[in-house]
């Protein structure tokens, strides 16, 4: 939202995402497989739910596998692909408890069935929870995401419902993943890069970017706290001259 400098500040964000990157680290220090270290990963997810809803935050979104992270060993990948459902299926009533509402952000053409239906059940069982959206960004790449949007659109120009002068930003957002969930007002990225990897470019357009070296699996309330600090003592100006 723009305008929204002087409001803004000192308030914890209403969007939270998170790159939650460094479990293959966490487990090479450990001298265990990757797949160790993704599994302690998405444990730590459920405690990164449970400090949110504790802390006010609305939306939640988690970056779990980009359109690029294919290229990882078959093993890797199958791995990945199973922690979901696994998580689903573990924390089901869990969720329900906290009021948490699962969504999807990403292309499922690509994904195992099985996997797509779980993703499915767990929107549609909680889609009338209103505590805290935690959006799950899976096979997730903004560049795809921007893509599909385009293509979208030029279809309904060429399909004659859509006047070009009618694309506007707002129309563009409307064609992206999940229209409706704000944008993000902080990035958090684990394991110390400074790069976004493709995750959420238009949305991130003027959210505010913090990187922790803390690999994922041992991110917890401290370091999110150190986080929601930083946040707090930025000036969101959306282009505006604040005093
Ligand atoms: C993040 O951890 C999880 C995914 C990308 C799926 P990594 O697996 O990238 O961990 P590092 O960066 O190799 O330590
Ligand atoms: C970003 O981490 C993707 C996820 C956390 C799911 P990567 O480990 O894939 O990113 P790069 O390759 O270091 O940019
Ligand atoms: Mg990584």
């Amino acid at each position: 939202m723009l305008g929204g400098a002087e409001t803004d500040s000192g308030r914890p964000p209403r969007h939270l995402a998170v790159i939650m990157d460094g479990n293959g680290r966490w487990a090479k220090n450990r001298l265990m497989p990757r797949e160790i270290g993704h599994r302690r990963g998405a444990e730590n997810l459920r405690t990164l739910c449970v400090l949110c809803r504790e802390r006010n935050i609305r939306y939640l979104t988690v970056y779990a596998f980009s359109t690029e992270n294919w290229k990882r060993p078959a093993t890797e990948v199958g791995a990945l692909m199973a922690l979901f459902p696994r998580f689903f299926k573990k924390y089901m009533d869990e969720l329900e408890e906290e009021g948490i509402r699962l969504r999807f952000a990403g292309d499922r053409s690509e994904l195992p069935k099985d996997v797509v239906k779980t993703m499915e059940e767990a929107e549609e069982s909680s889609k009338s929870r209103q505590m805290l959206d935690l959006i799950i960004a899976f096979n997730y790449g903004s560049r795809r995401e921007i893509t599909a949007a385009a293509r979208s659109l030029a279809k309904k120009v060429s399909d004659g419902i859509l006047h070009i002068e009618d694309i506007t930003e707002d129309a563009f957002t409307g064609c992206l993943y999940l229209p409706d969930i704000p944008d993000p007002d902080l990035i958090i990225r684990t394991g110390g890069e400074m790069r976004l990897s493709n995750f959420l470019l238009w949305q991130a357009a003027y959210a505010e970017f913090y990187s922790t070296d803390c690999l994922w699996p041992d991110f917890g309330a401290a370091e999110l706290d150190a986080a929601l600090d930083d946040f707090r003592k930025r000036q969101r100006r959306f282009g505006e001259i604040c005093q």
